[in-house]
């Protein structure tokens, strides 16, 4: 049928028509929320193909007519990639994570801003936009030479073909080609009914799709795209996630999810998130990617051979073995916790042996059903202490029984209490040994004070010999003393006791880490070392001024403030601070610095800041936050609606500046 329309209506019309349908593209495959049904999306195809049909050279290449695929070919041309298509390194659990997390510091020099991101399981391909236009598309291949796969990759409705208004004409997408879970289930059971066979896994669907020779079949399979790369030579972003923002929104499809944070424990936050759950997304993810976000800090850190410096993949965990509880064991932790533990017959899985498993707490023991004797299923997580994941009902011994719940601490004998959720049980004797134990380990541990030759068993006979109560004692330690205990004579005594003295010079986040703090973990730990000098100074400063820091919230102030407040924690720090242990600044060197040393009061609101964002100015230039005015104050910044720290400021004669001039200050 023909459309009955002059050539300038038709070229009119196939203009907004493209307009049209990309939009619905858009709408439907990158944004999952159509605003059309598909009656009405055919509709605006067909009258597309109508006119094109009546005017084949009103055709161009970018039109939505133009994804349905062209005629086979022979084979792929191979394409040299323009940079390298690197890999990423791995790591499988938080203590890696770390690492990472030590290196970038070391080589960037400064605080890094990661960008967090699923790890998409497809193919890797990279897109060239000439002018605008989709040009090419090609497939990693070995990292510097790929397949020519672009006429695939066109039938990819979600990938756009033509870019009218991107900023940059020429560029460069990197990202993941993936075959959606309902989708690829679909095809896979049409293909045994075809006695075809099925694909291994949706990876595989991708990668066997985009080999095809016939765009026309490809074209055929609903296959997805994430980008996670921008590259081109005149970006004019500083950082990875304005690429990313730049190209949603330019509609590009672009991996979801990413989240931005400072503090790695943040990102390890996030890994936790979705090593649980991304079994619930509708594609098929193989852990997290944290890139640094500052892409001069990118150019800086550079590759190895294989991967960037600046990123790393941070698998899930996954594997599974079945093996047979022999024993249901309560252990104490620091803080008091009462933690069942199934001691296990002992079975490899993810490379090591496993033999004990934690079971959390009564809650999770009566979810599970376990009992001892229990055939059990395993999960190891990236994590060191691997997860039962179910009990296998059908192998029970009829003889088995439920396990009772202790009533008595099974170290100290003291009663346990229920914690106020009813949850978790504790033991509250603030002296039983495997609490004093516990608090030492962590106090000796690689992110606290990180003391060698100082491990689990050397700390249980140091505490059951009554020669340690709490960490501050361990710098009284005599080499006489030590020498006594069994099997610790050839240890060398006089080592263990220089890397004890050694680490009175470890840094103060250390040592705030090793403390034990609650809600304070290395991250915390970090940001309170580079707003405090020191002990001291952390334990005069109030909710109100640790609230203005950047990671500390309330429920992390309320734990530092009540830390200084308990006895043992007193008698603790009395001890190391007699012990010459106070931490090493960490606060970065000032000589530099607009703001250097002075400090400041904050009344009113800011319009151009929020409190922990003036608060992150202020102590990133060299100065500090305190929370209320006294002679030695430098200034007060006053905000709107100031409240009666002005008055006093007055009388104080404190130096009062406002917003501009707190920007003005902090230019100089
Ligand atoms: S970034 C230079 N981000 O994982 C950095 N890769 O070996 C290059 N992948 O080949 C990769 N999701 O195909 C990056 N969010 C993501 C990713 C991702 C999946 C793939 C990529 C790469 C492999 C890692």
């Amino acid at each position: 049928m023909s459309s009955g329309v002059n050539k300038s209506d038709a070229k009119n019309q196939i203009g907004k028509l493209k307009k049209q349908i990309r939009l619905h593209d858009h709408r439907y495959y990158v944004l999952a929320d159509p605003t059309v049904s598909d009656a009405e999306y055919d509709e605006l195809m067909q009258s597309l193909l109508r006119l094109e049909k009546d005017y084949p050279d009103l055709i161009t290449p970018d039109s939505p007519s133009q994804r349905v695929g062209g005629e086979p070919i022979a084979g792929f041309t191979q394409v040299e990639h323009k940079s390298q298509m690197l890999s990423l390194a791995n790591c499988y659990n938080e203590n890696e994570l770390l690492d990472f997390d030590r290196r970038i510091r070391e080589l960037y020099g400064g605080d890094p801003e990661y960008v967090c991101e699923l790890k998409i399981d497809g193919v890797a391909v990279s897109l060239s936009y000439k002018d605008r236009q989709l040009i090419q598309a090609a497939t990693r291949g070995n990292s510097l030479v790929g397949d020519d796969i672009t006429e695939n990759v066109r039938t990819i409705r979600s990938i756009p073909l033509t870019v009218p208004e991107f900023p940059l004409p020429d560029f460069e997408i990197r990202g993941e080609i993936y075959y959606p879970l309902a989708e690829f289930r679909r095809m896979n059971e049409r293909r045994e009914q075809d006695g075809l066979k099925p694909f291994m896994n949706p990876r595989n669907g991708a990668a066997g799709t985009l080999k095809l020779l016939d765009s026309r079949e490809v074209a055929k399979r609903p296959l997805r795209f994430w980008a996670y790369l921008l590259l081109s030579e005149e970006i004019n972003s500083e950082t990875h996630s304005e690429g990313l923002e730049l190209l949603t929104e330019h509609r590009f499809p672009v991996i979801q999810n990413w989240k931005l944070y400072r503090l790695i424990e943040d990102v390890s936050g996030y890994w936790k998130k979705w090593n649980k759950e991304h079994f619930d997304l509708p594609y098929d993810t193989d852990g997290i990617v944290v890139k640094l976000n500052d892409l001069s800090g990118q150019t800086k850190l550079g590759s190895t051979a294989k991967s960037p410096r600046w990123a790393i993949a941070y698998k899930y965990s996954a594997q599974m073995a079945a093996t047979t509880v022999k024993d249901i064991t309560w252990q104490v932790g620091r803080t008091g916790t009462v933690t069942p533990v199934a001691e296990l017959e002992p079975v490899l899985l993810m490379g090591t042996t496993v033999s004990r498993a934690t079971l959390h707490n009564m809650d999770e023991i009566e979810r599970l059903g376990v009992r001892i004797g229990d055939q059990v299923e395993l999960k190891k997580g990236g994590d060191v202490i691997p997860k039962v994941t179910q009990v296998i009902l059908s192998d029970r011994n009829k003889n088995s029984a439920p396990t009772p719940v202790p009533e008595n601490c099974p170290v100290c004998g003291k009663p346990l209490v229920r914690d106020e959720g009813g949850i978790a049980i504790r033991c509250p004797n603030w002296s039983c040994l495997a609490r004093v134990h516990g608090r030492i380990i962590h106090f000796v541990s690689l992110n606290g004070m990180d003391i060698e030759g100082l491990g689990e068993s050397t700390v249980e006979l140091l505490v059951r010999a009554g020669l340690i109560t709490d960490s501050g004692d361990l710098y009284g330690l005599k080499r006489g003393d030590i020498e006594k205990l069994p099997g610790l004579a050839e240890l060398s005594a006089d080592n263990l006791i220089k890397g004890i003295s050694d680490s009175r010079k470890k840094s103060f986040d250390r040592l705030l880490f090793a403390l034990g703090i609650p809600y304070v973990g290395i991250g915390v730990a970090r940001v309170l070392a580079e707003t405090y000098d020191d002990i001291s100074a952390l334990r005069n400063a109030t909710t109100d001024e640790l609230e203005t820091i950047p990671g500390v919230g309330s429920k992390i102030a309320q734990s530092v403030i009540d830390f200084f407040t308990l006895k043992h924690n007193v008698v603790l720090l009395d001890k190391l601070t007699k012990a010459g242990v106070e931490g090493k600044s960490t606060v970065t060197d000032s000589s530099r610095q607009a703001l250097d040393g002075k400090s400041f009061v904050l009344t009113g609101s800011l319009t151009g800041y929020t409190r922990a964002e003036v608060g992150e100015e202020i102590r990133k230039h060299g100065g500090r936050v305190v929370s209320s005015i006294s002679k030695k104050t430098d200034y007060l910044l006053v905000g709107e609606k100031p409240g009666s720290k002005l008055q006093k400021a007055e009388k104080l004669s404190v130096k009062i500046i406002d917003e501009q001039a707190f920007v003005e200050l902090i230019k100089t």
